[in-house]
């Protein structure tokens, strides 16, 4: 058995796959693999990433590219590159406290950060340690009043935008987490002892915080008092009769920018600009839902297309270094978010590894651009790319 503070990294990080295996070593097996899957086959999960690659830049020389700029904005709020901290479950598994020091990073670094409806950390404590807006991330459960209540929450935490997820009426299956127990509260098996002896330092920083269950559940939902009270409500919850109808009485109680999360298909582009909404997100999850569903960069162009400049356009999915953006931005997406890259980050180094994960990104996006003749990332279209209509 490999003791953790064995593998200390010897060499320095330099890009994301280097995050995914130092917090492979740290992160216990249990949470490290939730984060690190997609459902059933896992094809979708890995086309998100494989498809990237697919995508070739034309290389320009000669240009001038002295000047570069990254910034963009969201929603008409300036953000420091066209990058979003997608919203996470249990992000405070990955690290203690994880979505408070992944929000501080992001805030630090001028990009938003979501906070998922299944965070560890509660709206209330991430909106305590941080100084400026972020965004909260929804799912429809079927008690409505528990919604509208969580609805309120985020107002009163200041979250200036509400991410709407459309896409988990029905949950995907992941078979790691089936096998390794995964549940609320988590199996104690001998494996998994076993494993988390092997992670002192993960062990030593969450006993450090009261924070161990989901922070916007537990107290706040009817019955829910408890971890073993929780696993039955959420299994419960999400609500499969969700429909575009619900959007409208959502957008009536939340009364700020609203954000779509969850389209794939170019068929959904009327209802989601009838909504209101704001911008929509080109996702399947990260492959943990409609696995077989294409991968989020190759459904982009077509919904782009058909959204033309009605509703914001961002993507995500796959995204593990600054090219992938750029890819992104190249082939309609106004910005991205990412998932798994911070999350290997904040397993890897706290606070510190999402800082230099977005660190990362921006130096790589910047470069890039640089390379394809560009200096402003708003400047960005199929121009860049020797192969554009790869996805049409
Ligand atoms: C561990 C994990 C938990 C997630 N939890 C949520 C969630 O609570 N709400 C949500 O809308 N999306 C959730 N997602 C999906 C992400 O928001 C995002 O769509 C996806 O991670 C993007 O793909 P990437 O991880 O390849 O960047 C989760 C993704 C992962 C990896």
């Amino acid at each position: 058995m490999k003791l953790e503070f064995a593998v200390l990294p010897t060499q320095p990080i330099t890009c994301i796959e280097d995050f995914r295996k130092l917090a492979r070593r740290r992160v216990p097996r249990m949470f490290y693999d939730y984060a690190d899957s997609g459902s059933w086959t896992e094809e979708t999960y890995r086309s998100n990433e494989t498809d990237f690659s697919k995508i070739k830049f034309k290389q320009r020389v000669a240009v001038n590219i002295e000047s570069r700029s990254i910034k963009t904005t969201m929603l008409g709020k300036e953000v420091a590159m066209p990058v979003a901290i997608a919203p996470t479950g249990l992000t405070g598994m990955q690290h203690a406290d994880g979505e408070i020091l992944a929000a501080q990073a992001a805030e630090e670094f001028g990009v938003p950060f979501t906070l998922s409806t299944m965070s560890v950390c509660s709206i209330e404590a991430v909106a305590a340690s941080t100084t400026k807006p972020f965004w909260f991330q929804l799912y429809v459960m079927k008690d409505r009043d528990f919604i509208r209540r969580l609805i309120e929450r985020a107002k009163a935490a200041r979250c200036s935008a509400l991410v709407l997820t459309l896409d988990l009426q029905v949950l995907g299956q992941r078979h790691k987490d089936i096998k390794n127990g995964l549940s609320t509260p988590p199996k104690p098996t001998i494996r998994n002892l076993i494993n988390l002896a092997t992670k002192p330092r993960w062990c030593l920083n969450m006993l450090k915080t009261h924070r161990r269950t989901f922070g916007n559940i537990v107290g706040h939902a009817k019955g829910v008092g408890d971890l073993s009270s929780l696993s039955s409500w959420t299994a419960e919850q999400f609500d499969p009769a969700l429909s575009w109808n619900d959007i409208e009485w959502i957008k009536k109680h939340w009364d700020g920018p609203l954000v779509l999360k969850g389209i794939m298909d170019a068929e959904d582009i009327p209802h989601a600009i009838d909504s209101g909404a704001d911008a929509l997100i080109v996702s399947n999850h990260g492959g943990r839902q409609l696995d077989g569903a294409p991968s989020s960069i190759s459904a982009l162009p077509a919904i782009s297309e058909a959204a033309g400049s009605k509703i914001e356009v961002w993507m995500d999915g796959g995204i593990r270094g600054g090219q992938d953006i750029l890819r992104a931005r190249a082939l309609g997406a106004q910005s991205t978010m990412i998932g798994r890259a911070f999350l290997y980050a904040l397993g890897a180094m706290g606070k510190e590894g999402v800082t230099k994960c977005l660190e990362l990104l921006a130096n790589e996006l910047d470069i890039s651009m640089g390379f394809c003749g560009k200096t402003d990332i708003n400047d960005v279209d199929r121009s860049i790319l020797l192969n554009p209509d790869i996805f049409d």
